[in-house]
């Protein structure tokens, strides 16, 4: 039975092998351009930044890559399935001949082409690229259309044309021709009505590379009805899910990065008022926890100031402190003001205790500071109650992080930036 309303975290050629056949009756995909992608995801707090870096490869690489997904969405599908292939310049035509081979030539139904507008500049040396290619095919021919749920008003010059042709025209057959349908026009394959997000818009999460919401409804429109399956298999921030959503589809989800599955998550819970757990459930993300207890001490010195706003000490711990926030605005405030900052000590274990925050409020006070901050994996009973002794007594305000915050934090502003 196939298991619906599921994020799964991983390798999709491994998450589709365990899908059974003939169960989904759409695909949607917006694959990266090359298998080598790298995600890499930076947080601090000004200099925090998403890299999502294409790494152009010989599109035949990204080609071998793509065959053997492309084909288990093939299996999954349903006879009366269809396929939405999403791509752009870089490898649609390779994309292409490649989707007829395993779909087969005449199961090819449309190329629809999403026309967006892009600012050029005086500088720019060919046409500004300013659309993507989205492949529509289906499994057989049995894949149904859906017109109507589709169809678009008319223009103002389409009405009052009828009314023209009409009045200049008798004879039953033509007025048949150019009566407008009152549910509407069709839409070409070329859409120009569905602007790209804005930076401002309601719906945006902040990931790279996220698709409006109303792309993905016209596609799930013309292709399914309410309750039949729909599956993203390069799920990204999860529109697919949140289309399938609110048109009453059921909906799976796969993507490789933990960050995305945890996104999706949030926006699910917080766009849609979905309870995790209970309307819906992310499958198999790392122990993110157990990674960084084994990473390299220095490394997660790194994260953990990073992931705090601070600057790492680097190599090694300068006198008891690991890192520093430092309380400016600019590179040149920083210059200025280079004693004016917070101490930060990291622990890479869990029950830090008593003895490491004492040495802690030692190191503050040599650096007449009156708050810093301790990260660890967990704090033991008397090291929290020392804290609260420190701050009563002595002044000293002394911040307990866990690594669940951290991470919990480091969510938070990637979603909300
Ligand atoms: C272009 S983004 C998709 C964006 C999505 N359409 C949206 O609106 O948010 C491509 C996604 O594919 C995921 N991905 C890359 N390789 C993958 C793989 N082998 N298995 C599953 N997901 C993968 C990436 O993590 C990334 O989130």
């Amino acid at each position: 039975m196939l298991q619906t309303s599921i994020i799964y975290c991983g390798d999709n050629l491994i998450k589709l092998k365990e899908l059974p056949n003939d169960s989904i009756d759409v695909v949607y995909i917006d694959p990266p351009f090359n298998s080598n992608r790298h995600y890499e995801l930076f947080w601090g707090d000004k200099q925090e930044k998403i890299a999502f870096e294409d790494r152009f490869g010989d599109p035949l690489n990204y080609i071998d890559w793509m065959r053997p997904r492309l084909q288990q969405i093939w299996r999954v599908l349903k006879s009366s399935g269809s396929c939405f292939f999403h791509c752009d310049w870089h490898a649609c035509h390779y994309s292409k001949v490649l989707l007829d081979q395993i779909f087969g030539y005449n199961n090819f139904r449309n190329e629809i082409i999403w026309c967006y507008n892009r600012p050029g500049n005086s500088r720019m040396k060919n046409f500004i690229r300013s659309h993507d290619t989205i492949f529509y095919y289906v499994k057989t021919k049995a894949a149904p259309f859906y017109a109507d749920p589709v169809r678009l008003p008319y223009s103002k010059s389409s009405k009052s044309r009828e009314g023209y042709v009409k009045q200049g025209l008798s004879g039953a057959f033509k007025e048949k021709i150019c009566k407008l349908n009152p549910k509407g026009k069709f839409p070409p394959d070329w859409w120009i009505d569905i602007p790209p997000l804005r930076p401002n818009a309601k719906e945006r999460i902040g990931y790279p590379t996220q698709k409006p919401v109303n792309l993905i409804k016209r596609i799930l429109l013309c292709s399914t009805q309410e309750g039949d399956v729909v599956l993203d298999a390069f799920c990204g921030c999860g529109t697919t899910l949140v289309a399938s959503h609110h048109l009453k589809r059921r909906w799976l989800g796969i993507d490789i990065s933990p960050t995305a599955c945890r996104v999706m998550a949030y926006r699910l819970r917080k766009h849609l008022g979905l309870v995790e757990g209970q309307s819906f459930f992310v499958r198999d993300l790392p122990k993110i926890e157990q990674e960084l207890k084994q990473m390299h001490p220095i490394d997660f010195q790194n994260w953990a100031v990073t992931a705090l706003g601070g600057i790492s000490s680097g190599k090694g711990s300068d006198k008891g402190i690991d890192g520093k926030i430092y309380l400016v605005e600019s590179k040149h405030d920083l210059l200025s003001n280079i004693n004016s900052f917070y101490p930060i000590q990291v622990k890479q274990r869990e029950k830090v205790g008593r003895p490491d925050v004492d040495a802690f409020e030692t190191a503050m006070r040599r650096e007449k500071k009156n708050e810093g901050y301790v990260v660890a994996f967990s704090f033991s009973k008397e090291s929290v109650k020392e804290a609260k002794r420190a701050y009563k007594e002595d002044g000293l305000n002394i911040h307990l992080i866990t690594v669940q915050d951290l991470i919990k934090q480091a969510e938070d502003r990637l979603i909300e930036q």
